[in-house]
């Protein structure tokens, strides 16, 4: 057994917390750490790092972890400890990032790595020049019915990929009753919030992983709702988008709309839903499910609004089946990169991927912003 010692940082937050640590570093432990090809087994020795020592000391327990820290300094000293995790909200990640860099660290982080391309690609540099192993969550590859429609688009069940439409979103409540599910700083744009910085990173990377990459886009986008109550009980002012509504162009010539929006009110069966058309069938897949519709079964709709339809249209679709043990996406993210780093398995998922999605953001931002359709370049180290 090979102990691997990883810094988590920004642990204490909702994705720290209950997506790296609970259901991926601690569903790792719990099974009795990780295999490699070679036999060994590895186990993750995380120390908890962040600003409050009874918010640590309090999820250490929780989670049967021995280390903790509010002294980021003093574990980067530590050779023990050779991956750096980040899950900080965004505006913080670059320099702590940094610094795991420098002290030599494999770094993995949550998205987007930074606020900006010039951030990301510094940081991507930075990291090439060190050597060190690096990696983006880009977890929505990793759902079961992403998984099932990437399974769908391989067989060529689809033919010709046309179109991709894409509704994503949810009534984020203003507070204080009932309080917000989401933390306030996500409204604030003046620390890192926006539906565009959060969302456009994951609409980059499934469309180029599934369709084809992103040559430019169109996007208008609002603050909708202007104030909301804070974790304190306190009003705020909210200053980021919280709505983008964005087309994008994707090499190979389908076109794909997606709607990101925290005021909408689910009318579906997913969170997140994406309906795509192609010449010898469809797909309409969700975070777990995925639905098909071939040519053959594709009903013969005719419009006449003066009388009952008598297509079931919901009805003419299949399932598709669930074939192999489903696991949490992000726990399939970090083992992979886990396997990257001790046994130099691949890792598609690397800091300049990470940069792409955040070069999405900026172009979709400048489309908004300038009321014109954004060409977005192929990005690269150099
Ligand atoms: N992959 C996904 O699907 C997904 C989903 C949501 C959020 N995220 C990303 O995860 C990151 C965290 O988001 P979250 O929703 O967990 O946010 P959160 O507010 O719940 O957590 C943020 C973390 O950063 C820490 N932090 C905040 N201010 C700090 C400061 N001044 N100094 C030091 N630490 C500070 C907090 O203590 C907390 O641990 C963001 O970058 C976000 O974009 C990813």
């Amino acid at each position: 057994m090979r102990k691997i010692g990883i810094i988590m940082n920004g642990v204490t937050g909702r994705m720290g917390t209950n997506q790296h640590l609970g259901r991926s570093i601690a569903a790792i432990r719990k099974q009795g750490g990780l295999e490699l090809r070679d036999k060994t087994v590895v186990m993750p020795e995380p120390v908890l790092v962040g600003r409050n020592a009874l918010k640590l000391e309090r999820l250490a327990k929780e989670w049967g972890i021995e280390r903790w820290s509010t002294y980021l300094a003093a574990c980067l000293a530590d050779k023990e400890n050779i991956i750096y995790f980040d899950a900080q909200s965004t505006l913080l990640r670059a320099e702590s990032v940094k610094e795991a860099i420098k002290a030599g660290k494999h770094v993995y982080c949550e998205k987007p790595l930074a606020g900006t391309l010039e951030e990301s690609l510094e940081l991507a540099r930075a990291a090439e020049r060190a050597g060190v192993k690096n990696g983006v969550v880009q977890d929505k590859l990793f759902l079961p019915g992403i998984l099932k429609l990437k399974q769908v688009i391989a067989s060529g069940f689809l033919g010709r990929v046309l179109s991709v439409r894409g509704e994503f979103g949810y009534w984020v409540f203003e507070g204080p009753m009932p309080p917000a599910q989401r933390p306030s700083w996500n409204y604030r744009k003046e620390e890192g919030g926006g539906i565009i910085l959060d969302m456009f990173p994951h609409w980059q990377y499934v469309l180029e992983n599934l369709f084809g990459r992103v040559t430019a886009v169109s996007c208008i986008a609002r603050t909708t709702i202007p104030d909301r109550v804070d974790e304190a009980g306190k009003t705020y002012t909210c200053t980021a988008d919280d709505a983008a509504y964005a087309t994008f162009e994707l090499e190979g010539g389908a076109i794909a709309h997606i709607n990101s929006s925290w005021a909408t009110r689910v009318n579906r069966s997913e969170l997140l839903e994406l309906h795509v058309d192609g010449t010898a069938g469809s797909a309409v897949a969700g975070l777990r499910e995925c639905k098909v519709q071939s040519r053959v079964t594709t009903p013969k709709a005719v419009w006449n609004p003066d009388t009952p339809n008598p297509i079931h249209f919901l009805d003419a679709w299949q399932t598709v089946p669930t074939t192999v043990a489903e696991e949490n996406a992000f726990k399939i993210q970090w083992e992979m990169f886990l396997r990257h780093v001790l046994e130099n398995a691949p890792f598609p998922h690397g800091f300049l991927e990470a940069a792409k999605g955040v070069q999405l953001a900026e172009a979709g931002r400048a489309s908004w912003s300038e009321r014109r359709w954004v060409e977005v370049p192929e990005l690269s180290l150099r």
